[in-house]
């Protein structure tokens, strides 16, 4: 092996340890990234145990209607940063309102629907999830326009956040609250049906319902 050879062998050796190295930083920056996000939004789940467990089934059932709707890896990516983060607002709601036994009145339900533009305003201090700031504030819309905070209407509403609507819905009615019990899955399924094109976008729910089909078929089969 000639200098010149031994010279170009190191020059690229060198350049594929400072890829490995590059490599192994964006990985462990990335980690760091989701744990910080899965930290802010276990901080509500801490004050509040009745929603012990909700984000991560919300965010499965979401990635669920994601991967039906063949969604790319990078809306994947967001949605899968917004379910975790959607109602991390709640650490701005006050325990009489956030942990009360009892359906909310009109007043409480008003400030706890505040939750979303609290999100939001979290959210804004940290530029690199500035993108899923609209998963987060929006995931209250309805589809016809009669949602909060925004009263956003149909395709205004951005996609992410109508596929929350939709997983986050169907949690809520699917399990335990202080003040009444938890629906079976087919009931809920069936709300979800009726409230389609109302509430939700059509599309989303039909994409739900058949991937709780398909997981039924692989539970059972
Ligand atoms: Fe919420």
């Amino acid at each position: 092996m000639s200098d010149e050879d031994r010279d170009v062998l190191s020059a690229i050796t060198n350049q594929v340890a400072s890829a490995i190295e590059n490599a192994n930083l964006y990985h462990e920056l990335k980690e760091t990234f989701y744990g910080t996000a899965q930290a802010l939004a276990e901080t509500i789940e801490k004050r509040d145990p009745y929603t012990g467990g909700h984000t991560q089934r919300v965010m499965s059932y979401s990635l669920d209607i994601g991967r039906m709707m063949g969604l790319s890896d990078h809306d994947t990516e967001e949605l899968r940063l917004a379910a975790i983060l959607h109602d991390i607002g709640k650490i701005g709601v006050r325990d009489s309102i956030l942990l009360k036994n009892d359906r909310l009145d009109v007043d409480e339900a008003l400030i706890m629907n505040q939750h979303t533009k609290f999100g939001s305003e979290i959210l804004a201090h940290i530029k690199t999830l500035h993108h899923i700031i609209p998963g987060v504030r929006n995931h209250h819309e309805k589809f016809d326009g009669s949602g909060y905070p925004d009263g956003l209407s149909g395709d205004a509403i951005p996609l992410i956040a109508r596929i929350i609507a939709v997983a986050d819905t169907f949690d809520a009615m699917t399990t335990d609250r202080p003040y009444r019990k938890a629906l079976p899955r087919q009931t809920a399924v069936d709300e979800l049906i009726r409230l389609s094109g109302t509430q939700f976008d059509a599309e989303i729910v039909l994409h739900f319902v058949r991937s709780l089909s398909m997981m039924k078929e692989t539970a059972c089969c």
